[in-house]
């Protein structure tokens, strides 16, 4: 059976991409390899919007949380987490685990960050070392407001740490504009490229925090990755496959132009949340994201929903997570996920909604992605 994947991550790799991977691997230590990493750095800096080094392990994206955790902080610190969902949290869960002592600045999963209960966060406790938060929330679909938050922390001796796992390269995201300190990301969303890389970036005040860092740590020690940075390698062996395909995968974003992704992926959020209110479902998040759309579901279907339309057309979304298990479903729009896509995912959809018992009139959800499309 063909197969849509229509989730936030894993999502469907290119041909141009997937033909990289496919290629045979050579050695690390060369100068086939520096140049690669090297025209892959340039490429990194345009995607995060920085003039900052950014650093490639081979690592799933909580690799990079945990390394912006362990070398920002010292046991004993405290930081802010603002957090609106499932991945906020983990930043939480990651310092605990470090002995970090964390304030909350955090909203009901669902809800967008209040930037205004950061600037509170940091007023009553002005030794905090640091903010964490998450650009786009993927287990609630909701986008937080970076650039706000990035100015009130930037006024303060904090430095803002930033997970844009999800939504760096689908939508604006500007590091050093919205003068965010340390960003992290991954290679199984925007990227387009299989799970497996990670991306770290720094400025010079989350830097003074990595030199006054005692949290111990080697394989995760990002001044090693800045020593070999340098001279075009990474401390350890890189997965080749995947660092010739983020070649190709940096080539395509550049090729594709940011801006022009970013409209791509806000015209099929515009048609995706269109289609779950012609669908009689309400939109799940306070502030929706461009990478992923989240929608209520009847809770005595909700699981069945994600499961038929996986196994009876072969369409993959995502559920919720943790206690939005069963509750929600959400429907991505990032990467290669393209306007015929919607159309048939919609489609497939409204089929397992009416199997499942939904009285909706068919083709309802089809008519409005058309004529969102129509209409640009
Ligand atoms: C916003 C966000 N943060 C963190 C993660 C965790 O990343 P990984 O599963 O690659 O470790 C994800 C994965 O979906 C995510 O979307």
């Amino acid at each position: 059976m063909k197969r849509y994947l229509l989730t936030p991550g894993p999502v469907t790799i290119p041909p141009e991409i997937a033909l990289k991977e496919a290629l045979p691997i050579f050695h690390h230590r060369t100068d086939e390899f520096a140049m690669i990493y090297k025209n892959i750095a340039k490429g990194l800096k345009y995607v995060f919007q920085t003039e900052n080094e950014v650093y490639v392990l081979a690592a799933s994206g909580t690799g990079a949380m945990e390394m912006a955790v362990a070398n920002l902080l010292s046991m004993g610190d405290k930081i802010i987490v603002a957090s609106c969902g499932n991945f906020g949290d983990r930043w939480a869960e990651i310092a605990r685990g470090y002995g970090i002592e964390v304030i909350s600045a955090s909203v009901r999963w669902g809800k967008t960050i209040k930037p205004a209960e950061v600037e509170r966060a940091l007023k009553e406790n002005p030794d905090v070392k640091a903010v964490y938060t998450t650009f786009t929330e993927t287990s609630t679909g909701v986008a937080n407001d970076i650039k706000a938050i990035g100015g009130i922390v930037s006024k303060t001796n904090a430095v803002l740490v930033v997970d844009a796992i999800s939504g760096l390269v689908g939508q604006e995201f500007r590091t050093d504009e919205w003068k965010v300190d340390a960003v992290i990301s991954a290679s199984q969303k925007g990227f387009m490229l299989a799970p497996g890389l990670a991306f770290i970036t720094l400025n010079g005040k989350a830097w003074e925090l990595v030199d006054a860092s005692k949290i111990p740590k080697f394989y995760f020690d990002i001044k090693k990755y800045k020593k070999f940075y340098a001279a075009g390698e990474t401390p350890f062996t890189p997965p080749l496959t995947l660092i010739t395909a983020l070649q190709e995968s940096v080539r395509l974003i550049e090729e594709r132009g940011l801006k022009n992704i970013w409209n791509d992926c806000k015209l099929l959020a515009k048609a995706t949340r269109a289609a779950m209110k012609a669908l009689g479902l309400e939109l799940f998040s306070e502030v929706p994201c461009e990478i992923v759309t989240s929608a209520s579901v009847p809770v005595d279907i909700g699981v069945k929903i994600v499961k038929t339309l996986r196994e009876k057309y072969g369409v993959s979304i995502a559920g919720g997570q943790g206690d939005l298990k069963g509750r929600i479903i959400r429907f991505a729009h990032l990467g290669c996920i393209g306007k015929a896509d919607l159309l048939a995912g919609f489609t497939c959809l409204e089929m397992v909604l009416i199997e499942l018992g939904v009285k909706i009139k068919k083709g309802k959800a089809a008519a409005a992605v058309e004529e969102i499309l129509l209409r640009t």
